[in-house]
């Protein structure tokens, strides 16, 4: 996408972190924006400061596991504004279960994690790309998936499992927008950790496991440690620019090259895997791009 100005961006998970700096970024550029996310206090106080901020600002309560309720945004959008332009399909959650191994995972945690962080990219590209195609205008999908879903190991399994798929989904979406020479680009953001409410996930865990952080037989392993993680707005940034640039894969950090390029090799050598271990990962430094 090359103009911004006076176009329409969707956000999902929009109250908080990437979401927040994601709306924050491309209303700077002079977009309207539709700001979606399932924490209603979050969501209207987020609304607030950025019209505070001079920005127009459309908020909706959306719950992208819900194809219905993600249809409803889309007909908001069209009601509201006539078109969308930009969809950034971005909340996400993260089970509290990274130290465990992928047996132990309570099966309320597949649901919600896929739920979340799979079907509600495909509730929102459903909904939105006919829209988006029908248009003509020229358009773009960003789907946040995660270095989590490049690299692999014993950690973090619901959650990488589920991003995976979002990068299978977006590697597709990108070939079929391509073979119809569409007018529509597509990014897969696949940043390293960020300093945001993830790890916090658990606020919207539901059923009896809300708030429930993690298993007590592995909380002695600790906290992921935040201070190498990098800022949302850095992370908006490499978006806004890969948006204009129409790159695919938005990697924000090199730090875990030797990861993926191990996991690549082992592949194409049939050798047998070795992959780090999720302390080790967790202390990596993702500021470097
Ligand atoms: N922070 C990181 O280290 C990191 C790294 C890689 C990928 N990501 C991904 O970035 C995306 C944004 O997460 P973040 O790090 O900004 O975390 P965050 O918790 O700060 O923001 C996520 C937002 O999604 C919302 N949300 C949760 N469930 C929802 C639902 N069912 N419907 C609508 N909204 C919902 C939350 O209320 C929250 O506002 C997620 O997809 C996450 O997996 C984060």
């Amino acid at each position: 996408m090359k103009s911004f100005k006076d176009r329409v961006a969707v956000i999902t998970g929009g109250a908080s972190g990437i979401g927040r700096a994601m709306a924050e970024r491309f209303a700077a550029a002079g977009m309207k924006i539709e700001l979606a996310d399932v924490e209603p206090g979050a969501l209207n106080r987020a609304a607030r400061e950025m019209r505070a901020a001079g920005h127009r600002v459309l908020a909706v309560r959306t719950d992208v596991s819900k194809a219905a309720s993600v249809a409803a945004l889309a007909r908001k959008a069209m009601a509201a504004f006539g078109g969308v332009h930009l969809l950034c399909n971005n909340a996400g959650v993260y089970p509290p279960d990274r130290y465990s191994p992928v047996w132990e995972a309570p099966l309320e945690d597949w649901q919600w994690a896929f739920d979340v962080n799979l079907y509600g990219i495909v509730h929102g590209i459903r909904a939105f790309m006919p829209l988006m195609l029908a248009s003509g205008a020229e358009g773009h999908v960003v789907n946040t998936a995660s270095l989590a879903g490049i690299i692999s190991g014993s950690g973090s399994a619901v959650y990488g499992a589920s991003k995976h798929a979002v990068v299978r989904l977006s590697e597709a979406m990108y070939a079929s927008l391509r073979e119809q020479r569409a007018k529509i680009d597509v990014s897969v953001l696949c940043p390293g950790m960020v300093q945001t409410g993830i790890y916090r996930s658990q606020r919207n865990r539901p059923g009896k496991l809300r708030g429930v952080g993690v298993p007590a037989k592995y909380r002695s392993l600790g906290e992921i440690p935040m201070q190498n993680a990098m800022a949302p707005a850095e992370v908006a940034e490499q978006v806004f620019n890969a948006v204009r640039r129409r790159q695919f894969y938005v990697i924000t950090t090199t730090s875990f090259d030797d990861t993926i390029r191990d996991r690549m090799e082992s592949i194409l050598a049939r050798r047998n895997p070795v992959f780090p271990n999720i302390r080790s990962l967790s202390r990596r430094d993702s500021k470097a791009v």
